[in-house]
């Protein structure tokens, strides 16, 4: 499946991607709206995948320190996951705070995303605290030192 990728500028997206993330990040684990954003977001890059108008994955990344992006908020719709949304959103972001000066991303990924993100050339670092008290969570890290081809 081949979603529409974009950066969300507008209110009215950042809305969706919020209600988005908390429908499949917080929801779940009985955490109160709001508690899908941080302090960042005005200074991050969130990306948007949508199927017919309609936002079905969002993705975050920042510049944590210098050279070095994280990203967060990894959320695809339940009916749309294992299509290829993911990777899709992913590349973007990497894409994006690559241009921006990054040389490496890192995240914390849920322990049922670490296939993902495996197969998407992310090392495990190493295990971190539980999220809730009961999510497993681990550290993972990529490279991107050349993931462009520069032209002769
Ligand atoms: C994790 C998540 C963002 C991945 O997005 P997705 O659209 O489902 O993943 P994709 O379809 O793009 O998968 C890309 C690759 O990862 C693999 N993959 C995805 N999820 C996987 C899983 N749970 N186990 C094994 N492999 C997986 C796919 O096989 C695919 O590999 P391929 O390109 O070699 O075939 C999405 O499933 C999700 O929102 N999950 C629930 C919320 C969550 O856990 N978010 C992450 C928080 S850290």
């Amino acid at each position: 499946m081949k979603a529409e990728i974009s950066i969300a500028r507008e209110t009215q997206e950042l809305e969706e991607a919020y209600l988005l993330r908390w429908t499949i990040l917080r929801k779940p684990w009985q955490q109160p709206k709001g508690s899908e954003q941080d302090e960042l977001e005005a200074e991050s890059i969130t990306v948007v995948a949508r199927e017919n108008k309609l936002i079905v994955g969002t993705g975050r990344v920042h510049m944590a320190a210098p050279g070095v992006g994280q990203i967060r908020y990894m959320a695809v719709a339940g009916e749309v996951q294992g299509k290829g949304v993911g990777k899709q959103i992913l590349c973007m972001l990497e894409e994006e705070i690559n241009k921006r000066g990054a040389q490496k991303v890192f995240l914390n990924s849920r322990e049922n995303a670490v296939k993902f993100y495996l197969a998407n050339g992310y090392t495990l670092v190493k295990e971190v605290d539980k999220l809730y008290g009961v999510i497993r969570h681990f550290l993972m890290e990529k490279s991107l030192l050349n993931t462009h081809i520069e032209p002769i």
